[in-house]
């Protein structure tokens, strides 16, 4: 009863907050997919903070945070690989999207690939199809990874050439090139469709399968880490908070790919050692193997600096505000 009551009043708090920073007009409205997911769940409250009109297109599978449904947002519990979302959001008629549903385990992917591409490029080109016919839209943000570089010998720019090496990747990388695609051929879609590719998110409400949740727990309950192929791969992190307003920037000034890292990287055996070294806590770790694995992601950040981005949080502050 008083947590309805609490989360009455905080509806009550949003819509007067919308009506005090969109007093000329119109509250912008914004479909997030994915939006219950660990990244996006953060995105989506940022937005229903800011006092946006937020609808979210989540299938509530693996990943999902349902928790965070409070009535403050419209959520729509649909399959993006579904036809039928298209029609939604026509029906919606968002001024800003954002497409981050995918499946996301790699590991589910390599086992799984023909369901891994039919569901995420599926999902990608219903997104991209409702766009193109979306009168009042202002910009479409596809969501992808470093992991659609492959194998980086050195730090990765947009513009160079895409390598993915596992089905999750290749169907990342698919959605990139649906995005020039449809840019190039739809001129509703000139000019307004940018593309994120984050480095390692971690943080709050992540998946318990991910290396920085491993690691938490190997901290609070001694439960090996598992380490793939001599913790020899190397990847860059940023923490959660960082997400959101890099999101946002792009969002309103942003036109075609970013790299979003903070170029702090580490192989698994380095990460493991200076979280030993911030916590003063040794971490157990058991072999093992993970095939097709790339063993360094690293890209080029001076795209997204350009642009204004200033993080929030280093990645050492994000280590310790994440590990308590
Ligand atoms: N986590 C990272 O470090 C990282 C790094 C780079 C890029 N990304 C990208 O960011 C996005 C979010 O990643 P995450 O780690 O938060 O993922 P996640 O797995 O935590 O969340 C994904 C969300 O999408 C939903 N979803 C998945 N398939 C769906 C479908 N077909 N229809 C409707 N909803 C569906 C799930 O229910 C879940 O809520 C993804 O596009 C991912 O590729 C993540």
């Amino acid at each position: 009863m008083i947590s309805l009551f609490l989360r009455f009043i905080k509806i009550k708090i949003l819509h007067a907050r919308n009506a005090l920073r969109a007093p000329s007009g119109k509250t912008p409205k914004i479909v997030i997919t994915g939006g219950l997911g660990f990244i996006f769940s953060h995105v989506t409250e940022y937005f229903v903070a800011k006092g946006w009109d937020v609808v979210v297109i989540d299938n509530l599978s693996e990943g999902s945070c349902p928790e965070i449904i409070d009535g403050s947002f419209v959520h729509y519990r649909h399959h993006m690989a579904d036809p039928e979302v298209v029609g939604i959001m026509l029906k919606e008629n968002p001024d800003y999207v954002i497409h981050a549903s995918s499946v996301t385990d790699v590991d589910y992917s390599i086992r799984e690939p023909y369901r891994t591409m039919r569901k995420n490029v599926l999902s990608t080109l219903h997104v991209f199809e409702a766009c193109r016919n979306l009168p009042n839209l202002k910009k479409l943000i596809y969501v992808s990874t470093d992991e659609v570089y492959g194998e980086c010998e050195h730090k990765m720019h947009e513009g160079e050439i895409m390598l993915p090496r596992n089905p999750y990747s290749c169907a990342k990388a698919t959605g990139s090139l649906i995005r020039v695609a449809y840019e190039n051929t739809y001129p509703t879609l000139k000019d307004k469709t940018a593309e994120t590719r984050f480095c390692n998110v971690f943080g709050e409400r992540q998946d318990t399968r991910k290396i920085m949740p491993i690691i938490k727990r190997a901290i609070e309950t001694g439960k090996p880490v598992p380490v793939f192929d001599e913790g020899g791969s190397y990847r860059e992190y940023i923490h959660i908070d960082n997400i959101p307003p890099v999101v946002d920037l792009i969002l309103e000034n942003g036109r075609g790919v970013y790299n979003v890292t903070l170029n702090d990287g580490y192989t698994v055996a380095n990460l493991i050692k200076k979280v030993e070294q911030v916590t003063g806590k040794k971490i157990p770790t058991t072999k093992s193997h993970r095939p097709g694995i790339d063993m360094k992601y690293q890209m080029d950040s001076a795209r997204i600096r350009e642009l204004g981005w200033k993080p929030l949080y280093t990645f050492e502050e994000g280590l310790k505000k994440y590990l308590g």
